[in-house]
């Protein structure tokens, strides 16, 4: 039985150096050492034997067992190792050249923006809604209570889509996103509290801190018992999440003719923290939004009764906020697409 053992132990070891591929090397061990190999059945058959052969014989089929498997480890690694070579060598590949990184694409400034506006407006239980950019005139200024002729019309500069001289409803670029707040009134019935970004339009030569296209955020609340101290608080509070509690913020009286009382709101220039620059016009301050009590003609208008409701509108440039937060000094570098700028947000 011994020397039957060695022999096998021989005969494998023999075929295992004959061995050069992983295939063929699975094969060898399930022939000699698997379930059915010779040395398994050896091993197996000990319990036949008597108790001094069975040890000697049992401590010599597994010395042979455990020495089989350590030769099959050494072999199978030292294949791979070829394999890999082999494959490589084949492929070309120099697996030391350092690999190329690959750029990530990141999220616009404006964008960033727009999401952590709305993110803090969402927190306070306003919902999202969005509006055409070609707008009918009524909704851009009719029914925001500038009907033709008014002079606020020149406060903003209209790009025309129709001719406003064929008589025909006219269509414009929305110069604002107030043109939404009818929108919504005209669908919903108070409570309503939305909020609604986009991008606007305005004829209007560019400086550093006016583009022709720019975005805004517009915001409504109406309810019963809505008043002014409701608007300075969303709108303070929005504030202070945004620059945080120690940036100043100032409220002051304003005229837009779909609010009675209107107000502005700005924030203090952070380049120049107040003293004034080029960014702030040398006022020390940079108006981000208009804002105010909705006019009860604007109430009436969608059929919602300006005796029992009330409500705050607010319209704020998102552009600012980033030039703001990052004491950029020219809204433009925005729509340049100079990565070098964009990169850096
Ligand atoms: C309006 O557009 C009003 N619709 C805001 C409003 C809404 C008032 C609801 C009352 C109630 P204004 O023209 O001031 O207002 O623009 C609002 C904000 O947009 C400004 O404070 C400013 O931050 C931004 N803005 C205005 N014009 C430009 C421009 N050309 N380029 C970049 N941002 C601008």
């Amino acid at each position: 039985m011994i020397k039957s053992l060695e022999k096998l132990r021989l005969e494998a070891l023999g075929e295992l150096k004959q061995v050069d591929e992983l295939k063929e090397l699975e094969s060898w061990r399930v022939r000699c050492t698997g379930k059915k190999s010779k040395l398994t059945q050896a091993l197996r058959s000990l319990a036949s034997l008597p108790l001094d052969e069975r040890r000697k014989i049992g401590s010599l089929a597994n010395e042979i067992k455990v020495d089989l498997e350590l030769r099959l480890a050494e072999k199978k690694k030292l294949l791979e190792e070829n394999h890999m070579a082999s494959f490589l060598k084949q492929e070309g590949l120099d697996i030391t050249l350092p690999g190329q990184l690959i750029p990530t694409g990141r999220l616009h400034p404006v964008t960033q923006a727009l999401d952590e506006i709305c993110s803090i407006f969402t927190r306070m239980g306003f919902q999202i809604a969005e509006g055409p950019d070609v707008e009918w005139d009524y909704y851009n200024f009719e029914a925001l209570n500038i009907p033709p002729q008014h002079p606020a019309r020149d406060m903003f500069a209209t790009l025309w889509v129709d001719s406003e001289e064929t008589g025909d409803p006219a269509r414009l670029l929305r110069t604002h996103t107030s043109p939404m707040q009818i929108r919504v009134m005209e669908k919903e019935q108070p409570p309503i509290r939305v909020l609604v970004p986009g991008r606007t339009y305005r004829y209007e030569a560019t400086d550093a801190t006016h583009e022709s296209m720019f975005y805004q955020v517009e915001g409504l609340a109406i309810d019963t018992k809505i008043t002014m101290a409701d608007l300075k608080g969303t709108l303070f509070e929005f504030c202070h999440c945004l620059f945080g509690e120690e940036r100043k913020v100032r409220f002051r009286c304003d005229y837009f003719p779909f609010v009675e009382p209107g107000v502005e709101v700005a924030v203090e220039c952070l380049n120049c923290h107040g003293d004034g620059c080029r960014l702030c016009g040398y006022s020390g301050w940079l108006e981000i939004l208009g804002a105010g009590m909705v006019h009860p003609n604007v109430l009436k208008r969608v059929a919602i009764d300006p005796e029992k409701y009330t409500g705050f509108a607010f319209g704020m440039g998102v552009e600012r906020i980033p030039m703001l937060c990052y004491g950029i000094d020219d809204i433009r570098l925005f729509y340049n697409n100079d990565l070098r700028f964009l990169k850096q947000f």
